[in-house]
């Protein structure tokens, strides 16, 4: 159920945002599984919110031979199928008139510039005034071409704007290249790289938690933290991707962006002011000071046959499409360190990882444990460090463990939470990263999008700790689906007097 600001105050002002100006949205990948599943049902719930471009239009590309007709026909399922919110025929009535579709070069009925004549006649049409954005929904080796082709219709009328998906490249020099070919037409505010963890409001409220309350801050550092965790865990396996996975594994997959996202946004000194430019020199920043860990403090794993909720799953070697004695990785884990004031000699423990016990998100901050322990009555063992947890999946929110005095007459300490959880506190269903992102996009603000120095600074860290990985072939699989990984990431930590965190 949605509440309304009248029954919820904390709802107050929010949705208040300009409307962009008109334009075209072009996907390349319109028949492919992100634009059904995450892109129509964001652009979609945009609409339902009054947030598109008064004056808009969709127009669908790939090289499969579909009609407007059938295109729409597909996106209306997608949308009844994906969205978050109830269809409405007028809604979608409203959408669908501006949506068009052109079949791409390398199609048997190829016609040159099909897409070139076509943005002319819906800009025409819908008077979007030659404002076009491009997201780049195609696999990565399809990218440069297509680069190339915007690259080559660019025009003095209106503006441009290019959005390109995940992975940017598969190494460090993959993802100078398409950089550079990027840079030649196109300047870096034209150029919004998606890493869609961006999106998400509680990786968003990450910075509202520690740059808009006063109590933070100041304990946000290596005087008052012993260490952070992170953990992007997945309790999916390939789901009939291995084509992909074969060649990315969980560092490129997900360490690589989401990972360092995260310890950037956790580790940034506050910004001057919430520009683009502002947030993403100090995640930058982040990045350049992260020290590349050795050999010992990485952990690589991969997923045997195992259970997943009571559910017997194959290993990874037995999954369609995968070699039987590939040693691709589907987990790892490391020790990172911030290397300047704030951080030094803290530890990050981060960990990712496909077919682990449950499907979870978290952050979080242990604080140092008390310095002196008073109550004679109570061992100073049993005092628990202070933790903040911050939820970014599920169950979105955060919690703070605390020590406090459990009922009764003699003196006990126990660990309580105080919780904080969006769904209840604003009883309002969350955006989907992609409907922000979109929006953002087509409003010019590239926050919450990865720059290229950012990007190039994430592949140099994975290019180092994957040099050593070409040297030996690890005994896979380690670790049974279904449970936190291999025995080794314990180790990673236990050896340092500590463990990871079970929820
Ligand atoms: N699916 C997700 O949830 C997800 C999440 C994060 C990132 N991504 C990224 O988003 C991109 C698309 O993923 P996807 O899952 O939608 O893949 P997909 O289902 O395989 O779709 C790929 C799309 O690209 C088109 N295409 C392929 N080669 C092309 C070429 N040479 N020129 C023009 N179009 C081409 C395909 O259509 P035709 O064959 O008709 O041309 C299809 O529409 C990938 O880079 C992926 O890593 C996806």
């Amino acid at each position: 159920m949605t509440a309304t600001a009248a029954e919820n105050p904390l709802l107050e002002g929010l949705n208040v945002r300009p409307r962009p100006e008109p334009c075209t949205l072009v996907i390349f990948g319109a028949s492919g599984d992100l634009t059904q599943r995450k892109l129509m049902p964001a652009l979609y719930a945009l609409a339902v919110r009054h947030l598109l471009p008064e004056r808009f239009a969709i127009v669908g590309a790939a090289r499969s031979d579909m009609s407007d007709e059938d295109f729409r026909e597909r996106m209306k399922e997608a949308v009844q199928e994906f969205a978050r919110d109830d269809f409405r025929q007028d809604v979608w009535d409203t959408l669908a008139e501006g949506m068009r579709y052109t079949t791409l070069v390398g199609s048997e009925n190829q016609d040159e510039d099909s897409l070139g004549r076509l943005l002319d006649e819906v800009d025409r049409e819908r008077a979007t005034e030659g404002n076009h954005v491009y997201y780049f929904a195609v696999p990565p080796a399809a990218i440069a071409a297509l680069v190339r082709e915007v690259a080559a219709r660019k025009s003095e009328k209106g503006w441009t704007r290019l959005i390109i998906e995940k992975p940017f490249g598969h190494d460090l020099d993959s993802a100078r290249a398409l950089n550079a070919l990027l840079r030649e037409r196109f300047d870096e505010s034209e150029v919004f790289r998606i890493d869609h963890y961006l999106g998400k409001e509680t990786v968003q409220n990450m910075l509202a938690l520690r740059f808009a309350n006063g109590i933070f801050e100041p304990i946000w550092n290596r005087q008052f933290i012993d260490h952070v965790q992170i953990t992007v865990a997945e309790s999916i396996g390939i789901e009939g991707r291995a084509a992909f996975y074969e060649h990315a594994g969980a560092l490129r997959d997900v360490f690589q962006n989401h990972l360092l996202q995260l310890v950037a946004l956790t580790a940034m000194e506050p910004p001057i002011d919430f520009t683009s430019e502002s947030v993403r020199n100090e995640k930058v920043k982040v990045l350049r000071s992260l020290h590349t860990p050795g050999p010992k403090s990485v952990v690589r794993g991969q997923y045997g046959r195992g259970f997943v909720d009571g559910e017997e799953v194959p290993g990874y070697r037995e999954e369609e499409g995968v070699s039987r004695d590939t040693g691709t990785e589907t987990f790892v884990a490391a020790k990172l360190y911030v290397d300047n004031w704030r951080w030094a000699d803290t530890p990050f423990y981060v960990r990712t990882g496909k077919r682990l016990a449950r499907r979870e998100t978290t952050i979080a901050i242990q604080f140092k444990r008390a310095p002196h322990p008073p109550f004679e009555e109570v061992a100073a063992e049993a005092l628990r460090p202070n933790v903040l947890l911050i939820h970014v999946q599920p169950n979105e929110g955060m919690s703070l463990a605390i020590g406090a005095k459990a009922p009764g007459l003699g003196l006990s300490i126990r660990t309580v939470h105080m919780d904080f959880l969006y769904g209840s506190a604003f009883r309002e269903g969350l955006p989907e990263a992609y409907e922000r992102l979109i929006l953002d996009a087509m409003l010019g603000d590239a926050t919450l999008f990865t720059r290229a120095d950012e990007i190039e600074e994430q592949w140099a860290l994975v290019d180092a700790i994957a040099a050593p990985w070409q040297r030996d072939r690890p005994a896979f699989p380690n670790y049974a689906a279904g449970t936190w990984g291999p025995p080794s990431a314990d180790d990673l930590v236990h050896r340092d007097g500590r463990s990871w965190r079970r929820h």
